[in-house]
């Protein structure tokens, strides 16, 4: 970065200290002698007076530099530019009755400048300090210390620290504790790739970043702490999404001697203090639950987002026996009925198949219904029993638009549930004013992994199964003592019972297809930890950037994180993840392949 380039002599603090921040003076505190600091947001030359707005995380003062006042303090003003930072001896005044602006806490009064310091000097900023502004994200991300200074991301920081000091105390009151777990580990087996940190100590071998700090709460749990939380960093080394970061937060929570309602329970309070205290509002409670097959069935999606309604209506016993050849031998026919959607146009439609297709859909059938009949390129292949079952079933109506998705229930459900969501875009239909919550439980235990050929965990491995016995007879039936959070069609928890004996969960990694030898290798520990009295325990974990990300009315996680990584997992300010040292590498026994340096 290039040093300075003003000529402007920078004072020392001198031993001033800061009576009040700059939201905080009112007409009430006129007359008194006050000592502000802060950045000079704006400067107003009026011949005589100079005006400063001068800035902090709270807000603004407007400080005034007379030449009769204080000529000396006057004669520097001229030289102050935006972010310049400043610290100001003056006397607080009532504005002039035309001067008051009432959009400003403090903008009944002004400060008369007596003394001056200015503390450092800027450069023009690569972009004005203000909440509108018109500039890319990456020029954002690379000057963030800059971008952190306007208001939507200072407010949005504090509303973060208030959600964390809101969640503490409701945890810390129900007598759960505080503890800290390793970053330096093992890999947990969350599904992910993992973070891989070389050791030095022994060469060769590697710690993992913990995708979540899973086993160590329930090894907590088995050394008795009885109620534990932690807010984590957690690392993901997954593809990025606008909800999704390789290293972000878990309020991360587990309890000893509990059932799945007593987790919810506690979690909604959790959920309930966190709300209260970024909107004001009380959520009703409890939380309605929806199970998976049912949130599967009816939205397409194992975190709808209930703010609307669309939902999908299964009519496959309605046009199986169709001629029309798709439909004819599909596993599953579902639809989706737009009242009044009937105005879509050719290139619509044509994007929303274009949107079906990237879940796996061959293509997406649709009927317009008009008063003069329906037009659609399948109309002709249905017959009239299977339009008045589908009039009826879909309650269908001129104007209305209908699309088919006919595949495997996994195509169907993504296809739909993604359509389902543009729709309620498209329509307006999603009121954004609405936080609507739904826990989603009874989820399978296990999905089939075609890809590897086995059974994979659906949340983790050590989710206690409601049916045991399935494990070993029926592995699809397995069905999970899990349960997620979502609102507004965001996932923004999800926990579980856990497997509390050995027996159980050995039985677990016998049918993710881990031999004996394996599961000792990766979770030896815990493996033993079964069998030395553990108790019955389960928890959950909240994403708290998403959850501040839906509070705060931000779209995409970054804007909840001081310092976030880009799509492409950089951060562009500290430039990470750089090159190293040749000498750094030598010390951790490795040698880079000539195609990774080029990659
Ligand atoms: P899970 O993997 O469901 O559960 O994670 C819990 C919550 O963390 C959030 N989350 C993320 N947020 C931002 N970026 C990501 N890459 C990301 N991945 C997950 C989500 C999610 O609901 N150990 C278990 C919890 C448990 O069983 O108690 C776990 O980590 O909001």
């Amino acid at each position: 970065m290039e040093t300075t380039t003003s000529s402007c002599a920078v004072d020392q603090l001198d031993g001033w200290r800061r009576t009040h921040h700059c939201a905080a003076l009112t007409a009430a505190d006129t007359g008194q002698t006050v000592c502000l600091m802060g950045w000079v947001q704006y400067r107003r030359d009026h011949g005589g007076l100079i005006f400063i707005d001068l800035r902090d995380r709270n807000g603004l003062t407007q400080v005034v530099f007379s030449p009769e006042l204080a000529p000396e303090a006057h004669a520097r003003a001229h030289s102050l530019r935006t972010e310049y930072v400043l610290a100001v001896r003056g006397e607080v005044r009532l504005r002039p009755q035309d001067m008051i602006n009432s959009n400003l806490l403090t903008g009944a009064i002004e400060v008369y400048v007596h003394e001056l310091k200015i503390l450092a000097t800027s450069k023009t900023p690569p972009f004005p300090i203000e909440d509108r502004v018109d500039v890319s994200e990456s020029l954002r991300l690379k000057y963030r210390y800059l971008d952190l200074r306007r208001p939507t991301m200072t407010r949005t920081m504090l509303l973060r620290h208030r959600l964390c000091q809101a969640a503490r105390r409701y945890l810390g009151g129900l007598d759960f504790v505080e503890v800290e777990t390793p970053m330096l580990t093992k890999s947990t087996p969350e599904g992910a790739r993992d973070f891989l940190v070389p050791s030095r100590l022994s060469p060769g071998e590697f710690y993992a970043l913990p995708q979540s700090p899973q086993l160590f709460k329930q090894l907590l749990m088995c050394g008795g702490l009885d109620r534990y939380y932690q807010i984590v960093k957690c690392f993901r080394d997954e593809d990025l999404r606008a909800d999704r970061q390789p290293e972000f937060t878990q309020i991360d929570i587990e309890m000893s001697f509990v059932d799945e309602d007593q987790v919810m329970e506690m979690a909604e309070g959790l959920v309930a203090t966190i709300v209260r205290e970024a909107l004001g509002v009380d959520i009703p409670l409890p939380i309605a639950r929806l199970t998976y097959a049912e949130a599967m069935a009816r939205f397409g999606s194992d975190k709808p987002d209930l703010r609307f309604g669309l939902e999908l209506t299964d009519v496959t016993h309605l046009v199986r026996g169709s001629s029309f050849k798709l439909f004819a031998d599909a596993p599953m026919i579902k639809a989706l009925a737009v009242p009044g959607g009937g105005e879509l146009s050719r290139k619509e439609i044509d994007d929303f198949t274009e949107l079906a297709k990237t879940y796996g859909a061959a293509g997406l059938a649709w009927i317009k219904i008009r008063e003069d009949g329906w037009q659609s390129p399948i109309a002709k292949f249905l017959s009239e029993t299977e339009r008045a079952g589908l009039t009826e079933a879909l309650a269908l109506k001129p104007g209305d638009i209908v699309f088919f998705q006919a595949a495997s229930p996994a195509v169907v459900y993504a296809a739909l549930g993604a359509l389902r969501l543009r729709l309620g875009e498209r329509f307006g239909l999603i009121d954004e004013s609405r936080l609507a919550f739904t826990w989603v439980t009874d989820f399978p235990l296990l999905e089939w992994d075609a890809d590897e050929k086995r059974w994979v965990a659906m949340h983790h491995p050590f989710t206690a199964p409601k049916n045991p016995e399935a494990l070993a007879q029926d592995p699809a039936a397995a069905t999970a003592r899990a349960y997620d959070l979502v609102l507004n069609g965001n996932e923004i928890g999800g926990g579980s019972i856990r497997i509390h004996d050995a027996a159980t969960q050995e039985r677990m990694l016998a049918a993710l297809g881990i031999t004996p030898e394996e599961a000792r290798a990766k979770f030896g520990f815990l493996l033993d930890a079964l069998h030395f009295g553990a108790p019955p325990h389960g928890g959950i974990a909240f994403g708290l950037d998403r959850l501040v990300m839906l509070l705060a009315g931000v779209r995409s996680i970054r804007d909840v994180i001081a310092f976030p990584k880009t799509q492409k997992g950089q951060c562009l300010m500290t430039e990470a993840p750089s090159a190293v040292e040749a000498r750094q590498l030598r010390e951790l026994g490795i040698r880079l392949r000539e195609t990774a340096k080029e990659a």
